[in-house]
């Protein structure tokens, strides 16, 4: 290989590398978006016809976008070594592979289990030099604890500014839209604490169950898998103050702070901030679909695949102000949104009657829109008085960008860490600081014996997430 750049994906037989990475990839190079000249090269375990399978994810994945030109460009680029990442062996045969490479991203879709083991036998074989850059998957580590033990490895071959990791839902547009949202707008921003918000509420509702990732998923619940990562960079882009710039660090430190200054929820709080539950058999999108437990031969889990959490950001800007995390698996519909919940109006020159406070609502999944709801007259010769009913204002991005495919959030993702932008990246301390609030829950949990609570595959979830957020007078949107 006599590429000066090269991308070497672990894992690249698995789920992640298939489904999501090599399609993305080819996507880019449908756009002429690949760095010139960079070679693909993949590694796993076994030996395989590497470029078929390739070519076989991503045609299933681009249906009638697939382009016969853009695939030769890009199978031009692939290669494959098959070898057993704890083994030196493979770090010679990439050497080998990569030599002359001055610019290249290890690219880790393997299990974090590995990560540490990966970056060490990088640095031995003299493949963590200078122009090498790590991008690691979330999660990274189980807890507070597994996490440093990766970090330090991470760090003894690889600096900070050469470690990348990632968190998908940092890809996704709607996700960077909120800064665009927030900061390229003068309309929120006044209104963007808690003088006019009521109540934050984020929901990752899906309908996929663990299936094939039982074992893993297992080891870790919806609150490790879900909340640690994608909800709290979520609830960070809301609550945080404006950065200087778009530069990676004034992001990821206005990000940490938010981390910083949520309310730690332990053993005292758990039974009245948050919920856990467990899928039991059910229905999904009209077909039986089992338990949970039932989806591993004999098994028996105090997993959670549901949790839902009351969540607090001791600051000026937000005191008292609920952040409600709700995410689950084998819920009734896809759904990821967040929704800004304003206050009532602070007194009312019309009949209460039908007054409802403005909320807007961002939706991610399973379509991308942007809401407002709106008080409006509604058109009557009514003598009875005004009759009001809210209305939406909105953002419908499917309309506006018509033309556009909508992009794999790898796409973005990848196409950063080659150029070496870690805006969308998350830095060491905000790692380390969700685990440690999301360790502080897990170990409540533990103190106070809290099972997951049984809910039917397909339904909205345990009907205890429905107290957590009336205890305030506030109410899930679904
Ligand atoms: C992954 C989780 O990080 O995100 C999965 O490990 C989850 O359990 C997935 O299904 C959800 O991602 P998306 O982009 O489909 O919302």
């Amino acid at each position: 290989m006599n590429h000066s750049k090269a991308l070497v994906i672990f894992g690249a037989t698995g789920d992640l590398a298939q489904k999501m990475l090599f399609p993305s990839l080819y996507f880019l190079e449908a756009d002429g978006l690949l760095p010139e000249g960079i070679s693909i090269l993949g590694t796993a375990r076994g030996e395989v016809d590497f470029a078929g399978k390739v070519q076989a994810s991503v045609k299933e994945r681009a249906g009638a976008d697939f382009s016969e030109q853009a695939w030769a460009r890009f199978a031009k680029r692939l290669d494959y070594v098959a070898g057993d990442a704890q083994q030196d062996d493979l770090y010679k045969a990439l050497a080998a592979k990569l030599k002359g490479a001055q610019e290249i991203v290890f690219y880790l879709a393997v299990s974090p289990d590995f990560f540490g083991a990966i970056a060490l036998h990088l640095k031995a074989a003299g493949l963590a030099h200078k122009g090498a850059r790590i991008a690691v998957e979330k999660p990274l580590g189980h807890d507070l604890p597994s996490c440093l033990k990766i970090e330090q490895a991470l760090e003894t071959a690889f600096t900070e500014d050469r470690i990348f990791r990632v968190d998908h839902y940092l890809g996704k547009e709607t996700v960077q839209n909120l800064l665009a949202l927030r900061f390229a707008n003068t309309l929120f921003e006044p209104l963007w604490n808690k003088d006019s918000i009521e109540h934050v509420q984020i929901t990752v509702a899906e309908t996929v169950g663990a299936g094939g990732r039982w074992s893993y998923y297992d080891h870790y619940g919806a609150l490790r898998d879900i909340v640690q990562n994608h909800m709290l960079q979520l609830l960070c882009l809301i609550a945080m103050e404006v950065p200087a710039n778009l530069e990676p660090d004034s992001v990821r430190n206005e990000k940490v702070k938010v981390l910083r200054s949520l309310r730690p929820i332990g053993a005292g709080e758990v039974e009245s901030q948050t919920v856990r539950g467990q899928y039991t058999k059910g229905y999904t999108d009209g077909a039986a679909v089992p338990g949970y437990t039932q989806e591993k031969d004999g098994g028996e889990s105090d997993t959670e695949t549901f949790a839902a959490i009351a969540a607090h950001i001791d600051n000026w800007r937000w005191a008292g102000v609920p952040f409600y995390l709700r995410t689950g698996k084998r819920l009734a519909s896809r759904s990821t949104q967040i929704v800004v919940q304003f206050r009532p109006v602070p007194h009312s020159i019309f009949s209460r009657r039908g007054l409802v406070a403005n909320r807007l609502t961002i939706r991610l999944q399973p379509e991308e829109e942007i809401s407002l709801s709106l008080m409006n007259k509604t058109p009557s010769l009514d003598q009875g008085g005004m009759q009001l009913k809210p209305l939406s204002l909105n953002l419908n991005l499917i309309d506006a960008y018509k033309k556009t495919r909508r992009r794999i959030a790898y796409e973005r993702i990848l196409l950063d860490a080659l150029a070496g932008n870690q805006t969308l990246f998350v830095r060491r301390d905000e790692t380390e600081t969700a685990w440690a609030w999301v360790d502080a829950i897990a170990d409540g949990w533990k103190d106070r014996e809290m099972k997951p609570l049984p809910y039917a595959a397909g339904s909205s979830g345990p009907p205890a997430q429905y107290a957590l957020t009336e205890r305030n007078g506030d109410a899930w949107v679904e």
